[in-house]
């Protein structure tokens, strides 16, 4: 065994240079005590719609309550469906499934890995109500083929973003072809909170009261004892907004630095690790460094032996895992399979050394492949 480590993910590295800035974000909550909707999580909100550009963000509790909460505020349920790609984490389908509706999962674009509209097509029924787009790995879909797509057909586009946070497609923010995006703030992604945390952000300010009060057990506007529609409970907490507030200000420097690390790949690894291609004019959040082997598992003992961890996005398809069987014929999503069998996730972080990169590249170059 290697005593070198290169772990998938550093998460001290990225809290290290805002220690003292969260220590105050911390202070400052504890100070005025305001543990749920203190004026940090308005503060936040504002920030992040901000730097999204758009005109609103609702701050919820994750991102799977996140893509839920669009679903109803659009009012998808029994009856509906909606198409979601099949190489997604397994939250897209479940916010889906929990407001009653039924995911129809659908293949991917063999070099991008994202959904497009000859997709979208194929996965097509009269009970179709919406289309959830997932930007995974952190590359924006064609959001402009998608919304033409979409729209002449009066389908809800839906972005889960929750890979993607800084990411662009064409220039264009999110939301801009779509009803609304969703973000997750769970530790592991490129804004991560210190525990759960989600976002929507959206430029229709119907929904957004909507999806605001549906996240505040259906409050009435006027009166906090008055409750208008059956809601739940999914809040940003207070010191998580602070936190992320902390963490934003330094997302555009640390997302460059993903796409140096991309970059170092790209130079370095051998022609048999290929990573997943970045199509132009998106920008990527780089939120995931995937490859695709032809021996994968043997890959990831081999850099086990020398001290580098991997990960993967995500080995079983969406529909054929067991909580998705009884759903009525499996379909063949034949890209999304072959990819399963083939993706592996490599480390990156948004401090990651130059040095940790050229030694996976170097243990995968001389591995016996
Ligand atoms: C593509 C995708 N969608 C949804 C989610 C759900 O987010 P959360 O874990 O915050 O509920 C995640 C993250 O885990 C994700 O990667």
């Amino acid at each position: 065994m290697s005593e070198r480590r290169v772990p998938f993910l550093d998460l001290r590295a990225s809290t290290a240079p805002v220690a003292a800035e969260l220590d105050a974000a911390w202070k400052s909550v504890t100070g005025h005590g305001g543990y749920v909707g203190g004026p940090e999580v308005a503060e936040f909100e504002n920030a992040f719609a901000r730097f999204c550009g758009t005109e609103a963000c609702i701050g919820v509790a994750n991102g799977t309550d996140a893509i839920e909460l669009v679903l109803r505020a659009l009012a998808i349920g029994p009856g509906d469906e909606v198409v979601v790609p099949g190489n997604t984490f397994i939250a897209t389908a479940e916010a889906v499934t929990n407001v009653g509706a039924r995911p129809v999962f659908a293949d991917v674009d063999p070099a991008t890995l994202l959904i497009g509209p000859d997709d979208v097509a194929a996965a097509l029924t009269p009970a179709t109500k919406a289309v959830l787009a997932v930007h995974l790995y952190g590359q924006p879909c064609d959001m402009v083929s998608l919304a033409a797509f979409t729209s002449p057909r009066g389908l809800a586009l839906i972005e889960d973003a929750a890979q993607s946070v800084g990411a662009t497609y064409a220039g264009s923010a999110p939301a801009a072809h779509s009803v609304a995006a969703t973000y997750s703030f769970y530790p592991g992604k490129n804004l991560g909170a210190f525990g759960d945390g989600g976002a929507v952000v959206t430029n229709d300010p119907g929904l957004a009261a909507k999806i605001r009060q549906l996240s505040a057990h259906g409050r009435s506007d006027e009166d906090r004892y008055l409750h208008d529609v059956v809601g739940r409970n999914s809040r940003l907490d207070t010191i998580q907004a602070a936190v992320l507030a902390v963490r934003l200000s330094r997302l555009p420097e640390e997302n460059a630095h993903r796409a140096r690390v991309h970059g170092w790949y790209r130079e370095a690894l051998p022609s048999s690790v290929r990573l997943v291609e970045q199509a132009p004019g998106r920008v990527s959040s780089h939120h995931l460094a995937v490859a695709q082997v032809d021996d994968r598992d043997d890959l990831r003992s081999q850099l086990d032996q020398v001290g580098v961890s991997t990960g993967l996005h995500y080995p079983v398809p969406c529909h054929l895992q067991k909580a998705y069987a009884g759903m009525g014929p499996v379909p063949s999503l034949p890209v999304v399979e072959a990819a399963a069998a083939r993706i592996v996730s490599l480390p990156i972080w948004g401090q990651m050394p130059q040095a940790d990169v050229a030694y996976v590249c170097e243990h995968l170059t001389k591995r016996r492949g």
